[in-house]
């Protein structure tokens, strides 16, 4: 057989797999998550305008313990009252192990958030108790069913070692976020600028989410004044294949936008590939030349991804 036959009958045989991934219309771009503090109305107020795929009020880390009930009520009325636009409204909720993640649920929900983020989630029953949740609640409420979102950061040791499981856990699921700092304290690890010591993870978790059509969502870059080594940590997370990462300051999200946007001319290359794919599938070919390089399924999958992050 000669390589080109090789190539087409792999590439035919690929068509024929499903695509897990969810049709890049119904997800949501998910470049930059702002988060901040759930009791914090200025920053929620500001977070909401400053262009972010996503905020999040956060009942977690970010909130002193004996600020955790005033969180609840101040996240809660914000949902209600503040203007959003297009971003997405999240909250992140204590684990379930606190005792507070309870509350935190019951206090907020009546705000209608698109989703929640669950912090330090180590399997596939959290998710799954969660996702039972709020299938009630849309219930009693008359929303509809899974219109509430939810997003699993994993960020311990045993996390990591579950991705799998928790990956496939819940069709509610959406994308998997990866907290290198907790991680780094779980696993006795020093956190340095390059990253080496959470790669191992950070990798990991780009490849569950992949393989169960899930986002991955990348760590946040701590260093709030540092622009130009959040741009190329961020870069570097594209080249990886994460779809956005976590952003704790204003002036973090609009980097981050811009790294995870494709440019115009990249888009419409990739818009132009799929047509010609388009066509040579419905001619019988699996595999072609385009712009002098041979496109097959993989190459497609990735147009299609590119197209998801330019919101096309
Ligand atoms: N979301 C929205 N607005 C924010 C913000 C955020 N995450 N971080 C800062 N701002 C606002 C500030 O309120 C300030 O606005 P103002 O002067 O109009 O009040 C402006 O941006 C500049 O802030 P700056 O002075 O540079 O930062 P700070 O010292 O006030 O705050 C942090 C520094 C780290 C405390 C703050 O950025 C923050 O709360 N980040 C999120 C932390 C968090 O949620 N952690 C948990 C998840 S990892
Ligand atoms: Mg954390």
């Amino acid at each position: 057989m000669n390589p080109a036959q090789t190539a087409s009958t792999v590439a035919n045989q690929e068509a024929w797999r499903p695509d897990l991934s969810p049709a890049p219309s119904r997800r949501r771009r998910r470049r930059s998550l702002l988060f901040m503090p759930g009791d914090d109305l200025r920053k929620i107020e500001k977070g909401a305008a400053l262009g972010a795929d996503a905020v999040v009020l956060d009942l977690e880390d970010g909130v002193a313990t004996n600020r955790k009930q005033a969180a609840r009520v101040v996240a809660c009325e914000a949902l209600r009252s503040v203007v959003f636009g297009s971003t997405e409204r999240l909250v992140r909720l204590n684990a379930p192990e606190t005792g507070l993640s309870g509350e935190d649920l019951n206090q907020t929900v009546e705000g209608r958030p698109d989703g929640y983020v669950l912090p330090k989630v180590e399997s596939a029953a959290t998710v799954q108790t969660l996702s039972r949740q709020l299938a009630e609640i849309e219930h009693q409420h008359g929303w509809q069913a899974g219109s509430i979102r939810l997003l699993a950061v994993v960020e311990t040791a045993r996390g990591i070692m579950q991705l799998q499981s928790i990956a496939e856990s819940d069709p509610r699921l959406d994308a998997l976020a990866f907290g290198a700092e907790d991680l780094a304290g779980d696993i006795g690890a020093t956190r340095t600028r390059e990253g080496w010591e959470v790669f191992y993870a950070r990798g990991a978790v780009v490849i569950a989410a992949a393989a169960n059509g899930l986002q991955a969502i990348d760590m946040i870059f701590t260093d709030l004044q540092d622009v130009d080594g959040l741009r190329a940590e961020a870069q570097r997370a594209l080249q990886m294949g994460f779809a956005g990462k976590m952003a704790i300051h204003p002036r973090q999200v609009a980097i981050m936008n811009e790294v995870f946007t494709p440019s115009e001319e990249a888009a419409a290359r990739a818009q132009a590939l799929l047509h010609a794919f388009e066509e040579h599938q419905a001619a019988g070919t699996g595999v072609f030349a385009f712009e002098g390089r041979m496109v097959d399924m993989p190459v497609v999958r990735a147009a299609r991804r590119l197209l998801e992050r330019a919101g096309l």
